[in-house]
């Protein structure tokens, strides 16, 4: 038996089995889930050995355990490890669901005509990480397996992988190969495919602005004192100029651009900005002056603020100047730009520019460096073909807006590049209310996998 013609044969159950690995609410960063978390671990451990791997084992660490499998076939043949994560973002605000978050439900779209699974992790990243345990299993449960295969599947990616480094560190000879894959991106279209070829990098940090010990009368100080709340509005406005460029010094000095080619083959990729638009309902677009909606996401660096408050926000009113005012603020970043670096220019020029009526505290969270995928190796070019044999087009190079910090110190750590083949769209609603995975995208990636190890176990061949 060929692996499509089985893979033909078990779409059914490979679907099934999707469904209850998603049933499991694993939100990582939700400790009243701990046990769903470490049952879901359970579960891929379960499939992996079902798929046929030799060794599949729970590893645990101080937060969520790492599920590990390996089927290793010959010494002299090349090793792909595959990297994914089985924890899940909150699927909150619950009424804003058409179905419930972790009863995966079957419906159409207008991109996905073939229906998609509705549940939280259904794309990011449940669906896209079984793609490999089936596309494995269809290889070796048909002796059509090439290559060494190794699995790493984390529990801790949405809260910024605390525990990975270390584990990497310490289980570097366990975790040697030749490519990491990772299915935890987008597609440009079903026309159009695309290899993610950039991540960004992250930093994430809390802030605060006291003006006073406690709250005061608006009446009896208001006008005379600093509001911190206004305080920090004026700060974060003073961030960006009317360029919308981000004023930090120096927090550009790291900021390379992609080749001419790179950025000419991006700018012509399809833009469909109404679908963009319409997925979270934007009323319109604003960036960067000069760069295109993918040149704003992919290839610049952001400033946002994810959270603001303080004060007095119940029901009706409270004539009060606050004592305090948050925010959570977070930095994309790209090409060398690194997150430590970037974190203490923010904090100094934060600590700066306010006014000698408040007193500044900055609190860094997680983060991690860009990556950018190098197109001139054996794995890029045996991805390509993978893609252009199963979709009959050639991938185009895309850099993305997200960013899985730890792919940076796969680099580092490991020595070793990633091939960022996702089969997910940016539209399906990821960390979002009813998140979504097409059934086309779910096989289409069991299709393309198993292409990709023949075409990198002949290609690896030929440079070895
Ligand atoms: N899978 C995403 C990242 C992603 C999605 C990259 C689509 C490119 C295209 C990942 O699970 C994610 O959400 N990452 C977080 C990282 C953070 C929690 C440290 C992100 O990008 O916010
Ligand atoms: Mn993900
Ligand atoms: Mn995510």
């Amino acid at each position: 038996m060929t692996t499509t013609e089985y893979i033909d044969q078990h779409r059914d159950r490979f679907l099934d089995e999707l469904k209850t690995l998603i049933r499991i609410p694993s939100i990582s960063t939700a400790s009243e889930h701990n046990k769903d978390t470490h049952q879901c671990a359970v579960q891929v451990q379960e499939y992996l050995v079902r798929a046929g791997l030799d060794k599949a084992e729970l590893y645990p660490t101080e937060g969520h355990p790492i599920v590990y499998a390996e089927k290793i076939i010959g010494e002299d043949k090349p090793t792909i490890l595959v990297y994914g994560h089985y924890d899940v973002q909150p699927a909150d605000p619950l009424e804003e669901w058409d179905t419930p978050p972790f009863e995966p439900t079957i419906k159409t779209t207008a991109q996905h005509p073939q229906g998609a699974l509705f549940a939280r992790g259904a794309t990011d990243d449940k669906g896209q990480m079984f793609i490999h345990v089936k596309a494995v299993e269809a290889m070796v449960q048909t002796g059509s397996l090439p290559c060494n295969v190794k699995f790493m599947i984390e529990g801790e990616e949405e809260i910024g992988s605390p525990n990975l480094l270390p584990f990497i560190k310490e289980y570097r000879e366990m975790l040697h190969s030749d490519v990491i894959l990772i299915s935890d991106t987008s597609l440009l279209s079903k026309q159009h495919p695309s290899i993610t070829v950039g991540l960004r990098g992250l930093t994430y940090l809390d802030v605060k602005v006291r003006a006073a010990r406690a709250d005061m009368h608006s009446g009896l100080f208001g006008g005379a004192v600093a509001n911190p709340i206004n305080v920090l509005c004026d700060m974060v406005a003073s961030l960006k100029d009317e360029k919308k460029h981000i004023t930090i010094p120096g927090f550009y000095y790291d900021v390379e651009f992609p080749s001419e080619r790179d950025r000419k083959l991006m700018r012509e990729a399809p833009f469909d900005a109404e679908e963009y638009m319409d997925s979270p309902g934007v009323f319109g677009l604003e960036g960067e002056e000069g760069y295109t909606t993918y040149e704003r996401t992919g290839i610049l660096p952001t400033l946002d603020v994810n959270g603001i408050w303080g004060g007095f926000t119940g029901e009706g009113s409270k004539t009060v100047i606050p004592a305090v005012a948050n925010a959570k603020i977070s930095m994309r970043l790209v090409s060398k730009q690194n997150y430590e670096k970037i974190t203490q220019l923010f904090t100094e020029h934060f600590k700066q520019i306010a006014p000698d009526t408040v007193r500044v505290e900055v609190h860094p969270h997680h983060g991690g460096n860009p990556y950018v995928t190098p197109t001139d190796t054996p794995e890029y070019k045996a991805a390509e073909a993978a893609i252009q044999q199963t979709f009959g087009e050639t991938p185009v190079p895309m850099y993305e807006g997200g960013s899985i910090p730890i792919v940076a110190q796969f680099k580092e750590v490991l020595g070793v590049e990633t091939i960022l083949m996702g089969f997910g769209f940016d539209t399906d609603g990821l960390h979002s209310p009813n998140e979504h995975f097409g059934l086309w995208n779910f096989f289409k990636g069991i299709e393309t996998v198993p292409a990709f190890f023949s075409a990198y176990a002949k290609r690896k061949d030929l440079t070895a």
